[in-house]
């Protein structure tokens, strides 16, 4: 009888490796040109993530992550490579199909939170519905949502009426209100106070570790990286580094 080390491999591993990931990009390079001058500003970059993983991209100024991030969420079209985003290839399809992509499978948060300033948190939930196109939505979802954020008393706020942590974590629901499989975040912390902060953050990690929200966040600051499961580091829009963090 064979030794079980020569057996195929046990079934969890074969249907791993069946999932596709919820991103592959490859090769991808972007150059922006502004007068007679190119800025390489994503050079070759290749990666995988899995669903269920926190991804924090980390590096200083300058070094693309914004850039990525925008590639990555149909915002920008490389001017090299492929990027798959849950089976769906963003770099070949027209711009109204990228923008369907975009509607069905990717939320984004941004440093500035970009909420609707005459709508109440709400509102602005219920207008991203709408422009989705989800009748009516998903109540248990949107309450489930509310709860995680802590938000379920300032519902009928407008924006000015709330914190900036309250207004950052109104735009994560609105980013997550239609269930995108994945979570992309450029410096979702960046206009926040360090108290403010902690609490986005934490909130971050408790949709991945509770819902297993697949998300991508951008950040140069070490210790906001610190709660994501992989840090990749990024120098002169390349990939210097990708790790697990063990420290999580
Ligand atoms: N629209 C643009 N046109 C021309 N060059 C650009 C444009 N956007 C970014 N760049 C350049 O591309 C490079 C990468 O910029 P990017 O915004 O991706 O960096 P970043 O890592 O997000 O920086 P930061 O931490 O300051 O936000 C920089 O050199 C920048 O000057
Ligand atoms: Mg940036």
């Amino acid at each position: 009888m064979p030794s079980p080390e020569v057996l195929p491999g046990p079934a969890t591993a074969s249907a791993s490796a069946a999932i596709p990931p919820i991103v592959a990009a490859r090769g991808v390079t972007v150059v922006y040109k502004v007068g007679r001058v190119a800025v390489r500003a994503l050079d070759d970059v290749s990666f995988t993530v899995q669903r269920g993983e926190f991804v924090s991209v980390i590096g200083q100024s300058g070094s693309g992550k914004s850039t990525l991030l925008h590639a990555l969420g149909g915002l920008l079209t490389p001017t090299a490579g492929s990027i798959v985003i849950d089976g769906q290839d963003l770099a070949s399809a027209s711009d109204q199909r990228r923008t369907a992509i975009r509607r069905r499978s990717i939320g984004i948060v941004f440093q500035r939170f970009n909420l609707f300033p005459t709508l109440s948190a709400d509102g602005n939930l219920r207008l991203a519905e709408r422009i989705r196109g989800s009748n009516g939505g998903d109540p248990a979802h949107r309450r489930e949502l509310l709860r995680l954020l802590n938000l379920e008393q300032r519902l009928h706020h407008k924006p000015l009426e709330l914190s900036g942590g309250e207004q950052q974590r109104v735009a994560v629901a609105r980013a997550l209100i239609n269930r995108p499989p994945l979570l992309l975040a450029d410096e979702p912390t960046g206009n926040l106070d360090s108290e403010n902060s902690r609490i986005v953050l934490g909130m971050l990690r408790r949709l991945n570790e509770e819902l297993q929200q697949t998300v991508i966040m951008i950040t140069h600051n070490p210790e906001a990286a610190a709660i994501g499961s992989r840090i990749i580091s990024m120098r002169d829009g390349k990939i210097i580094a990708d790790q697990p963090n063990e420290s999580r």
